[in-house]
């Protein structure tokens, strides 16, 4: 009798630090605002995806993938409000970019957001400015938008506290149209450039 009670008591304890544990878990993600959904971890890339896209430039003007024809294109998705992963990715981007001296000339980085709420194109366009001159802001419809995350395998949850968990995966898209390689959003510069650097000529 005194066992079985010791054994309750036991998994009584178990099950309250395993709700402790997830509470703590939990909140750490939510405190990130923008956990990361990494490949391998969630990422839904399987084999081609076709860029093809009809949303607005930050500057109010339609575009699609048609109208960075003759570039490589490097998308990445996330909001503006978005308090660490995003500003450290495009931070990341820019280095790249920067890095790569003459030959950034032939990459496009678009930033494609998750929140068109928020968004606007005034927003996203004072946001990537801020990174450097050569990004490109996207915003549109919240439909047209849902339905491009969903070609490239992003998903994005809403929080009670309004941050949003998106997909954190950098995509390299060939002049042809078509993804070439996913990557990592959290490498840092030198890995990205790098690796940039053997796609493009
Ligand atoms: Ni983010």
């Amino acid at each position: 009798m005194k066992t079985h009670a010791r054994a309750i008591r036991r998994k009584q304890r178990d099950r309250r630090s395993l709700a402790i544990a997830t509470g703590v878990v939990g909140g750490l993600l939510l405190a990130t605002g923008c956990y990361l959904w990494l490949l391998g971890a969630g990422n839904q890339f399987h084999g081609t995806i076709r860029a093809s896209f009809n949303l607005v430039e930050s500057d109010g003007q339609p575009v699609t993938e048609r109208s960075f024809r003759g570039k490589f294109l490097l998308i990445y998705f996330g909001y503006t409000s978005c308090r660490d992963v995003c500003p450290t990715t495009l931070t990341s981007i820019a280095a790249a970019l920067d890095r790569l001296g003459d030959r950034a000339q032939q990459v496009q980085p678009l930033f494609i957001t998750v929140d068109p709420d928020r968004d606007t194109p005034e927003v996203i366009q004072r946001y990537v400015r801020s990174f450097t001159p050569r990004l490109i802001g996207l915003t549109g419809t919240a439909a047209e938008l849902h339905r491009v995350a969903r070609q490239y395998g992003i998903r994005s949850t809403v929080n009670p506290d309004l941050t949003l968990d998106h997909s954190s995966v950098i995509y390299l898209v060939g002049k042809d149209g078509q993804v070439i390689a996913p990557m990592q959003a959290d490498e840092d510069a030198t890995k990205l450039a790098h690796i940039l650097g053997n796609y493009i000529s």
